[in-house]
């Protein structure tokens, strides 16, 4: 009898462990179609992998279809189970019990074929499929000394990684030329920071086949929120395309419409998501003239942000300010909060003796205001904000974004604040060309494009960044014909998300 040594990786708030969730049979019988795992084939001379098996959703189809072709082409199928199946699982009980699912088809078993051992540490043979549904364990739940031996042992495993990508590096590894890997697994990896090693190295080494998004379906036999998405990579040289499609119910895996991407030859796989990152005609919002910026960090909101300042320093000193929670419900509604600007326009720090009311209030603040990181580094210099405060920004016309809000609309300043650090904001050009770029930004399209770019979304909203909105593309807004442009900003003014949709629809094919 094996031993179980779990729960390794923690346990999950629904009292699931975490790493254990077990794959939908329609899932397991799509990717090892994909595989041509199917049992017309001759199967009797084909290694398959499963590398974290659990209790055997995919070896269970794998026998059964084996079985079948045995029959089919005339061959024992428990030899050839012996001789091409393996699998792994870290978790002794799960062992026991997929060792008997197996053998209650009526296939004799040998020790080696399904074992109980860490994946990652032990040592494989070579295989010509690989299938599964690797453990997600999200980096601060694996144990430190498994980090270290992932760290030295996989070049993937990067940043704050999860286990499933050093499982795909390993497997991957452990295909024969020519042969296929497919694998149901959470899709952060194709956008996110601690996959960018595992996608270099697949753009380099191997074939991109397949993308199957499954956000939006159940894919498991529980309810989680993995994110799913089936991707089939096979041992080949990289050969400039796959496909690529969405799939909302599992059971419409088998009548997906897919659609022809390029593939991505680097770290940077968003336009395998939004083919508008490959229209050679689109602009990015930098490309266009525009600056994004993020409004000032003070280090001390409490001090220098309030809506007392008026009475409390030399109105020289200070300027209307907007931070996110202005901008709530699709609405701008000023709290009347002010920031006290300490510096002067050539960006040195005022002299206070210059301006007794700001310096009686920054010196009542003085202790706190000297024990921000900014202050200690530069004591003569304690009442200075973290970042520049430059006044022109006050008066610019610009686009600003919190970054996390529950709004549909854009909003333009014409010149009224100054933003605070949780507001991006974009100047350039005119207070037309801004509302109008702001018109895109609110638009479907460009929604897709960030979720190309980034798996922080906000249940459904943007998460506006400055480094996803540099990645953005759009048509050049310069070349736009008048009468777009009059139709769009009317549309804009009044909210109508859907007639900016349907107005935009021309300029963008995805
Ligand atoms: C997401 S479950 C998938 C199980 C099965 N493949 C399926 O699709 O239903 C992941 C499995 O990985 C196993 N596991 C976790 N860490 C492992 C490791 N280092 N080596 C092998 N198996 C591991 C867990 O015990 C669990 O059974």
């Amino acid at each position: 009898m094996s031993s179980s040594s779990f729960p390794l990786y923690g346990v999950r708030s629904n009292g699931g462990r975490h790493g254990d969730v077990f794959t939908s049979p329609m899932v397991v019988g799509f990717i090892l179609d994909r595989v041509n795992y199917i049992a017309s084939r001759d199967l009797s001379g084909v290694h398959i992998l499963e590398p974290s098996c659990g209790d055997g959703e995919f070896l269970v189809e794998i026998a059964h279809r084996l079985l079948n072709s045995a029959v089919r082409h005339h061959f024992d199928a428990s030899e050839a189970f012996n001789r091409n199946v393996r699998a792994y699982d870290i978790d002794g009980e799960k062992v026991d019990r997929c060792r008997k699912r197996i053998a209650n088809l009526g296939i004799s078993l040998s020790e080696e074929c399904i074992r109980e051992a860490d994946f990652l540490k032990a040592e494989t043979e070579k295989t010509d499929i690989v299938v599964g549904n690797p453990p997600y364990v999200r980096y601060e739940n694996i144990p430190r000394e498994m980090v270290d031996f992932c760290r030295y042992t996989f070049s993937s495993f990067h940043y704050r990684c999860d286990l499933y990508v050093p499982f795909f590096e390993k497997t991957l590894a452990s295909l024969h030329p020519g042969g296929l890997h497919c694998f149901v697994c959470s899709n952060r990896w194709l956008k996110n920071e601690y996959g960018r090693k595992l996608r270099q190295l697949i753009a380099l080494k191997y074939a991109l086949k397949t993308i199957v998004n499954l956000e939006q379906a159940d894919a498991f036999q529980e309810e989680v929120l993995a994110y799913p998405a089936i991707t089939v990579i096979s041992a080949d040289k990289p050969d400039g395309s796959f496909e690529y499609a969405e799939c909302g119910k599992v059971n419409g895996l088998d009548s997906l419409s897919y659609s022809r991407r390029r593939m991505p030859k680097g770290e940077d796989w968003s336009s395998a998501f939004s083919a508008d990152f490959d229209n050679p005609s689109f602009l990015t919002i930098e490309q266009q003239g525009f600056k994004i910026g993020i409004g000032v960090a003070t280090g001390a909101d409490a001090v220098f942000v309030s809506p007392d300042l008026p009475q409390k320093v030399e109105s020289e000193l200070i300027m209307p300010s907007v931070n996110a929670r202005d901008l709530r419900g699709n609405r701008l509604q000023w709290r009347g909060e002010y920031l006290l600007n300490p510096y002067n326009a050539d960006g040195s720090l005022v002299d206070l003796t210059a301006y007794p009311r700001a310096s009686a209030y920054l010196e009542h603040h003085r202790e706190r205001l000297s024990s921000r990181h900014v202050a200690r580094k530069f004591p003569s210099r304690w009442y200075k904000t973290i970042d520049r405060i430059c006044p022109e920004l006050l008066t610019q016309p610009k686009i600003l974004l919190p970054d996390i809000s529950g709004n549909t609309f854009v909003f333009v300043d014409e010149g009224k604040f100054y933003p605070l650090h949780n507001i991006y904001y974009i100047t350039g050009h005119s207070n037309v060309q801004l509302r109008l770029l702001a018109t895109f930004l609110m638009s479907d399209f460009i929604r897709k494009q960030l979720s190309a770019v980034t798996n922080t979304m906000n249940g459904g909203f943007p998460r506006w960044q400055s480094q996803h909105l540099r990645k953005l593309r759009l048509p050049d807004l310069s070349t736009l014909p008048e009468n777009d442009i009059q139709d769009l900003l009317y549309h804009y003014e009044q909210g109508e998300i859907a007639s900016i949709n349907s107005k935009l629809k021309k300029y963008f094919v995805s």
